[in-house]
């Protein structure tokens, strides 16, 4: 069992309407603990009839949230951000439990996450509308910003907390309702997040857990023609498939899909610094996120010295469960998420590249591998083309400028990018050039609440975070008012 100050926050069951539903006859799941192998719940899956339910929850809840000022969802909104800050340790320890990402990670996910509820309780009070000149004396024109209505989240495993916020904060300060399915490997924080939700006020239906099975749950979510919006976090096939589907009912739809992010290293960088960022995207959350860097390339001059200093840095990382002391990286999800990353490597290795740091599965067993370095890669490697989502690093090597902006942008996704240089004038031109929603220039992590996130391409459509993040979950309304002069 495990340990929390509050045990009440680890659920087992849908949370559909301000109520925790677990019938007798539930399709029940085991969420384990991807370090150990241990049963953490049993979990009662939701059925159709439970999102079909969530869903009318949902819609009931719409008309008396969208009517609260805004000043009143803002409330709320602090409310639940301050409840979720004064449960971190708890909130971090089911995160890591069910994920595996080290205990502090999984604490600053849980602070980056609360910090949209804390942003968008703001952005609640902030939702202008707009006047237009009228080409009549007679006539006033205007614009109302209003809430789009019931909206339906699915969420992925990689950040089970942080990518909830992301999307339920904005459609709640817009006034939307939304039921969410997170990830089946990790429904726990999301759960959490539901009782939290309950105890900072937000009304029955406003806001409701069904985690279930994608093929009944997801589809329910996405058919349903009461759901007038559909934002998805995970992989560019999936978003696909949803997108098709949500076409039946015209939904709108926000993607944060795929990446295949590159990092070009340039010969005037500082290493150190350079070093410290590829080491900072690639390894964060096991080389499991959506912006870890996929493909590093670094220039002719420093190659040597790059590959050298960064597989000195991946070698000395820390690897264990996420709950010891000092460990840096944990297991990786599943044994699919380890055996596509030896596919990768073995690819890599039988076209000529060199191991430099790791190359293996590590000595602790089940969902570990060692982070892995290898140098000499080549555009035809499967690395070059497909996200890894595993701890393994490709360094390829380019000569010019003009060369890596173009190896940057080969690939059909769009996500994060990543370069380093002191020289100013390049900054400018290469950040202008690169195919990326995200560029990070001399940094390896990016991520804010208050800076929009999302992707062009193949990695999606949409932007979270920010004073955009809201507009997603916002229809814009012509109001022509004649008849002023009679
Ligand atoms: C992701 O991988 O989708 C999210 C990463 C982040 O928010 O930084």
């Amino acid at each position: 069992m495990l340990a929390l100050a509050d045990s009440s926050l680890l659920k087992d069951a849908p949370y559909i309407n301000g109520e925790w539903v677990r019938p007798a006859d539930a399709d029940l799941l085991p969420v384990t603990n991807p370090a150990t192998g241990a049963e953490l719940v049993s979990l009662a899956q939701a059925g159709r009839e439970h999102a079909v339910a969530a869903i009318e929850a949902a819609d009931a809840a719409l008309p008396a949230w969208s009517a609260l000022p805004g000043k009143e969802r803002s409330k709320r909104l602090r409310d639940w951000y301050d409840l979720i800050v004064a449960n971190v340790d708890d909130l971090a320890r089911i995160l890591t439990a069910e994920q595996g990402k080290p205990l502090p990670e999984a604490r600053g996910e849980i602070l980056y996450g609360a910090a949209f509820f804390e942003w968008y309780a703001e952005e609640a009070k902030r939702v202008y509308g707009e006047t237009i000149p009228a080409p009549s004396p007679d006539q006033r024109l205007l614009v109302l910003r209003q809430p789009i209505g019931v909206c339906a989240a699915i969420t992925p495993w990689n950040f089970p907390m942080a990518m909830i916020p992301r999307k339920a904060a904005p459609a709640l300060a817009a006034g939307c309702t939304m039921v969410l399915k997170p990830a089946s490997a990790t429904p726990l924080s999301a759960l959490a997040l539901a009782e939290l939700a309950g105890r900072a006020g937000i009304p029955p239906g406003v806001f409701s857990v069904v985690p279930g099975r994608a093929s009944v749950v997801g589809d329910e979510l996405v058919a349903n023609p009461i759901v007038r919006k559909v934002t998805f976090t995970g992989s560019t096939e999936v978003g696909r498939m949803l997108m098709a589907k949500a076409a039946d009912t015209i939904k709108k739809v926000s993607l944060e899909l795929g990446g295949n992010a590159p990092v070009l290293v340039f010969d005037d960088a500082d290493i150190d610094v350079a070093v410290q960022g590829a080491v900072a995207s690639k390894f964060r959350n096991m080389g499991q996120t959506c912006v870890c860097a996929n493909r590093i390339y670094a220039q002719a001059g420093i190659y040597d010295e790059f590959v050298e200093r960064f597989s000195k840095a991946v070698s000395a990382l820390t690897v264990g469960d996420g709950f010891d002391e000092g460990v840096e990286q944990g297991p990786l999800i599943d044994e699919a998420a380890v055996q596509k990353t030896e596919e990768h490597l073995s690819d890599a290795v039988a076209q000529g590249a060199t191991v430099v740091a790791g190359g293996s599965r590590h000595a602790l067993g089940g969902t570990f591998f060692q982070p892995t370095v290898v140098s000499g890669a080549t555009p035809s490697m499967l690395v070059a083309h497909e996200e890894t989502f595993g701890p393994l690093a490709p360094v390829f090597r380019f000569e010019t400028e003009e060369e890596a902006i173009k190896l940057a942008n080969d690939t059909e996704y769009g996500l994060a990018s990543y370069f380093f240089t002191r020289d100013n004038a390049r900054i400018w031109r290469v950040g202008e050039a690169l195919e990326f929603g995200i560029v990070g220039v001399n940094t390896g992590i990016f991520s804010y609440e208050g800076a929009p996130f999302g992707g062009v391409k193949a990695s999606g459509i949409g932007r979270e975070g920010s004073h955009h993040g809201i507009d997603e979950f916002l229809e814009i309304k012509y109001l022509c008012v004649a008849g002023i002069s009679a």
